[in-house]
């Protein structure tokens, strides 16, 4: 039976510049290859694949979610370490969500320690650098799964 799922894919600040962006933290995969890789990770389950830089587009985005989408990946980039805002826009969706990073915040710098989506989120993948989209998309589908 094919997969009709949707899953949203979103992307906060300066990951439109992944691949240039400090490769030796956040790897040399551009997002469009990252973008590819959810894509494949999919298999019939769609994605729907965002960045911006721009926090309430972000908001907006996660709102057409609600309505839009059987589970949401976000990486909020370093709106994760300060936006109220996305906590509470994450905090209307009752789809999983999973809060994804390249890097691991928790081993950087202590300002990268708290994470205002975290509280919100079903669960998190840090640490895993491009690879962590895919994991992400698995675990996005296997909720979706368990909730069917
Ligand atoms: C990031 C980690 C954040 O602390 C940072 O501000 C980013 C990227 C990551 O994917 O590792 O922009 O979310």
């Amino acid at each position: 039976m094919s997969d009709t799922s949707v899953i949203y894919v979103l992307n906060g600040p300066n990951l439109n510049l992944l691949g240039v962006r400090e490769p030796e933290i956040y790897g040399r995969d551009t997002l469009a290859d990252i973008e590819q890789r959810c894509v494949t990770a999919a298999g019939d389950a769609r994605i729907v694949f965002r960045q911006t830089n721009h926090e309430g587009v972000l908001v907006d985005w996660i709102q057409e979610a609600r309505e839009s989408a059987q589970a949401l990946i976000i990486n909020p980039a370093a709106y994760g370490h300060t936006s109220v805002a996305l906590h509470d826009a994450l905090k209307t969706l009752s789809i999983p969500v999973i809060e994804l990073h390249l890097s691991n915040p928790a081993a950087r710098e202590a300002f990268r320690h708290h994470s205002y989506v975290s509280s919100a989120a079903t669960g998190v993948i840090a640490g895993f650098g491009a690879a962590g989209y895919e994991l992400a998309v698995q675990a996005a589908l296997t909720k979706v799964r368990e909730r069917a």
